[in-house]
């Protein structure tokens, strides 16, 4: 935590504010469903040629179940996903966690890492590389809503499903978008398990913050 942080004033605001604590674990808990019943979904009609995830990581037994999941998550994961943007916009909150972002400080970041140079004091800034994969996740979130749309209603959104290149290709560009986030899931997840003062912070909110425009 950093020395302003620290010295806050009690009932300043969180660095995770408990809006912001409720859409990230309903977002998280969203994703799980969408990925498990996609690779439900993937399993009985699959994209990439004998690529089966298995009963034990799929959510539904066989598409019809798997679809019905994949349905009720979507609502959930579209109407969380708007109103955290909606709210990280409006606050102001997103542009001041997660902007600016430097290369030199990501290309920093990365050699700093490789040495095991990693400074997780300060709970009120996010390195250069977390910005990165944060945009990197959030635009990968939306754009699995945009591609979804295309394969759920291909007629009804026929002109998206050309622009994405017809519903083949939209449902590559789905998949790799799952592969994506399931790609940034695992080093996250491992990253909070390893620094627990942030899987801490984002259950209770943190500390507290002085005043708008003191956190990068
Ligand atoms: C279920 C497993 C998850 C765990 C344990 C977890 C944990 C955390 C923690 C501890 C933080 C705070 C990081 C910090 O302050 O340094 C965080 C932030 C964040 N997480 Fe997760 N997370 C999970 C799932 C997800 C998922 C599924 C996504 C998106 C696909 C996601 C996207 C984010 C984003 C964008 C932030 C930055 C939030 C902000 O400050 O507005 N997380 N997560």
């Amino acid at each position: 935590m950093s020395a302003e942080a620290s010295e806050a004033a009690p009932g300043g605001r969180r660095l995770h504010p408990l809006a912001v604590r409720i859409m990230h674990w309903t977002n998280a808990f969203a994703m799980v469903v969408m990925i498990g019943s996609g690779w439900g979904i993937n399993d009985d009609y699959v994209i990439i040629p004998h690529w089966q995830f298995g009963i034990h990581l799929r959510l539904g037994n066989g598409a019809p179940q798997s679809l019905l999941w994949h349905f009720a998550g979507m609502w959930l994961l579209a109407v969380n996903g708007l109103a955290y943007l909606t709210y990280g916009i409006a606050t102001g909150r997103l542009r001041e966690r997660l902007l600016p972002i430097r290369i030199g400080d990501v290309i920093r970041t990365v050699r700093d890492t490789l040495h095991f140079h990693i400074d997780h004091s300060d709970l009120t800034t996010y390195n250069a590389v977390q910005k990165l994969l944060y945009i990197v996740v959030i635009l990968a979130g939306v754009s699995q809503v945009v591609t979804g749309l295309a394969i759920w209603k291909p007629v009804q959104f026929s002109g998206l499903a050309s622009f994405l290149g017809g519903f083949q290709s939209a449902r590559l560009l789905h998949f790799i978008g799952m592969s994506v986030i399931v790609g940034f899931l695992v080093v996250h997840v491992a990253l909070s398990l390893l620094v627990p003062s942030t899987l801490r912070a984002m259950l209770t909110g943190g500390p507290r913050l002085p005043r708008r425009g003191t956190i990068r």
